[in-house]
């Protein structure tokens, strides 16, 4: 099939082509690199030994683009990567938020029914699940308050093409939630590039391997959990990236709409992580407690059974496979791209 992959420069995005291109598919990508690098497409090309992956710098609020996007481009299937996704700064920057993910995901939604493309995989989040009602986390599980409008542009986005779909079912749509994506492409050639100081914990641990910051600041010891730090479920981004295959079969089946969960299943502390990767790289990661974080919950773990059986995915990679691809994308990378 030929995908159009919106946010295709970004993390997730940028492994995914790669699984895409060796599953035989093609992809034009339409991205506003806002928060991404056209490095990362060079070396996305580098990996799948291609001239160039096709490329416009487009903002998918932008719908004269995306109508030239898709017209010198005709595609089968749009992969949803683009949007905003700092938790924090969208407490700080709501409007923001709900109008670069809200509005921009309403073009794109229009722009792809004009050009007869209704067939989609979505970018969720486990955070739709708020603070969650049971562990692990079935796909069954209710929605949940979500304490940030990051979150909420996700749950809202959601409700958005389920309601797309029930008034036009010749939509196949595939809602993905991700746990916490993690590691790199084993070639270390890309990775997770944040400005900034990271928010997200396995970004954090590999600038303070790699010297940048002084001690890992762990939020909070006193959770109801083994060890009382915030338990996890850590999933590889090629695992990931295999997932967003997966649910295209699943698209070429007609699906119609469908949500499924992408973790591994297994829940790690924030301790856990950090004497993983210590194991695996060999180097000592101080760290100090500090207050929790606004926000979080205690566990959040998948249980991703669903995936399996209806797509016949399942992550492959363990926890210590994340903290070596990780690091080894950031030693290369001390500078990101
Ligand atoms: P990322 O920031 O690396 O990638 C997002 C890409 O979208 C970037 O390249 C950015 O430039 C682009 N973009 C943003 N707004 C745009 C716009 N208006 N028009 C065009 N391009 C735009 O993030 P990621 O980690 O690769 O996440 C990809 C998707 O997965 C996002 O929707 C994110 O919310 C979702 N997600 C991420 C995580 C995670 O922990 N990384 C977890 C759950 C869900
Ligand atoms: C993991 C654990 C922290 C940083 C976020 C978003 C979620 C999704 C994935 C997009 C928690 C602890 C972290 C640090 C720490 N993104 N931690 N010190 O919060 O589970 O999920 O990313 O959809 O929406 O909320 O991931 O990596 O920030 O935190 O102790 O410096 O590590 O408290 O227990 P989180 P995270």
């Amino acid at each position: 099939m030929k995908i159009l992959v919106t946010g295709g420069a970004g993390f997730i995005g940028s492994h995914t082509i790669i699984e895409l291109y060796n599953a035989g598919h093609k992809v034009v990508v339409a991205d506003n690199l806002c928060n991404s690098s056209p490095v990362a497409l060079q070396r996305v090309a580098e990996i799948i030994h291609v001239p160039e992956i096709p490329f416009f710098k487009a903002d998918i609020r932008d719908r004269a683009a995306l109508d030239r996007v898709l017209t010198e481009h005709p595609c089968d299937a749009c992969i949803h990567f683009a949007g905003l996704k700092a938790v924090g700064e969208s407490v700080t920057k709501p409007w923001e938020y709900y109008e670069n993910n809200i509005s921009g995901t309403l073009v794109l939604l229009d722009v792809l029914r004009q050009h007869g493309c209704k067939n989609l995989i979505f970018s969720s989040s486990a955070t739709v699940y708020g603070d969650p009602a049971v562990i692990p986390i079935t796909e069954k599980c209710p929605k949940g308050h979500c304490t940030n409008p990051y979150g909420q542009t996700k749950s809202m986005l959601e409700e958005i093409m389920m309601d797309m779909h029930r008034a036009d079912p010749t939509w196949n749509i595939v809602l993905l939630r991700y746990f916490n994506p993690v590691g790199a492409h084993p070639s270390g050639r890309i990775g997770e590039n944040p400005n900034g100081i990271p928010n997200n914990l396995m970004p954090y641990i590999t600038q303070v391997a790699v010297g940048k910051r002084a001690e890992l600041g762990v939020f909070g010891d006193d959770y109801d959990t083994p060890d009382g730090t915030g338990v996890r479920d850590y999933i590889h981004v090629v695992d990931l990236a295999r997932g967003h295959v997966a649910a295209l079969a699943a698209i070429e089946r007609h699906c119609g709409l469908a949500i499924y969960n992408l973790g591994t299943g297994k829940g790690y502390s924030v301790l856990d992580v950090v004497h993983a990767f210590e194991r695996s790289t060999g180097i000592h990661i101080p760290y100090r407690v500090l207050p929790r974080r606004t926000g979080d919950v205690a566990t959040s773990y998948s249980d991703p059974a669903k995936a399996a059986r209806e797509l016949h995915w399942t992550a492959q990679h363990d926890l210590d496979d994340m903290c070596r691809d990780a690091w080894n994308w950031q030693q290369q990378n001390p500078e990101g791209f």
